[in-house]
């Protein structure tokens, strides 16, 4: 459908919407600047069709309108979010990166024992990593109602309206263990035949909310047990990557574990965090 006309030019063939090299570098600005996201390159298809659904539905003619538009508005407007909303990636799943969840069930374990155990999920998608995480804390604890709390947050307001349901297709789920299937989903009957709902007792642990890891300032004075934060930093450059690794330890707990996605590594950030274990972290000697 789209066709590279000229080094400098990406039109589409049905709609035509003018895209120049021009605006593509506009949009890595943009978008670097709103959520701290270094779109490379090659990456101009991709943010052609994801922006040409803002265009038809703004009634914007071409890029430059659109971005002329989008400029105009005040910081934290409507269509800032819809852009940021079209240009987030949210590929996530149920027990993704599984060999980390019998780490967090031992993690939880031992601490509910004695207290309440509060967990972050800092990029939360669709949801389906935090009330995994949620399943793992109610079997770590051999409870429905485990003394955990679960904040999950996201600096995209589309997927997490989507988390907040609760609600699936069932080919999310087709890898889902029978056991934890039948334990913590409700499946669809009737008119929902085809998807699924997670357990009121999996929700009632998770609180979604809008964050964006970029802010200068988080309303969050939580010191939390683990926080997961994973496959969000490959967005970020290094720079970004410390900045939001530096927050992240303040609010972990001294004994507490980060983790991150398979292709994520924080080596540039000895000073604040060391290796574990695969993919999994704890603060620095000098910070716990
Ligand atoms: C690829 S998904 C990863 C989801 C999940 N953590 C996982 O590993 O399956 C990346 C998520 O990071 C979110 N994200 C991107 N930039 C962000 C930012 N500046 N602040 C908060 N979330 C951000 C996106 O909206 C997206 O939902």
């Amino acid at each position: 459908m789209i066709q590279a006309s000229s080094a400098l030019r990406v039109e589409a063939k049905e709609e035509g919407f003018s895209f120049s090299e021009h605006d593509f570098e506009r949009v890595r600005t943009l978008i670097y600047r709103q959520a701290g996201i270094s779109l490379n390159p090659g990456k101009q298809s991709m943010v052609y069709s994801r922006l040409a659904r803002r265009l038809r539905h703004t009634g914007a003619t071409d890029f430059r309108s659109y971005l002329d538009r989008l400029e105009a508005e005040p910081a934290g407007g409507g269509e800032w979010q819809e852009f940021v909303n079209a240009l987030t990636t949210n590929l996530t799943s149920f027990w993704r990166e599984s060999h980390h969840f019998p780490i967090l069930a031992e993690h939880v374990a031992s601490r509910a024992r004695e207290r309440p155990v509060a967990l972050w999920c800092c990029a939360a998608s669709t949801g389906e990593e935090p009330y995994t995480m949620a399943i793992t804390a109610m079997q770590a604890c051999a409870s429905r109602t485990p003394p955990v709390t679960i904040l999950a947050t996201d600096i995209d307001t589309a997927v997490l309206d989507k988390a907040q349901t609760g609600i699936y297709g069932e080919e999310a789920v087709a890898r889902v263990a029978r056991g934890a299937l039948k334990e913590h989903f409700l499946r669809g009957r009737g008119p929902n035949k085809g998807l699924v709902r997670m357990r009121p007792e999996v929700q009632a642990l998770v609180r979604f909310r809008r964050l964006n890891l970029l802010d200068e300032r988080w309303p969050i004075d939580t010191r939390f047990d683990a926080i997961f934060c994973r496959n969000v930093m490959i967005y970020f450059d290094k720079q970004t990557q410390y900045r939001v690794l530096h927050a992240l330890a303040a609010r972990l707990a001294p004994d507490g574990l980060l983790f991150a996605g398979h292709s994520e590594n924080f080596t540039q950030a000895r000073d604040l965090f060391e290796l574990q274990g695969r993919t999994v972290y704890r603060l620095a000697a000098g910070r716990r």
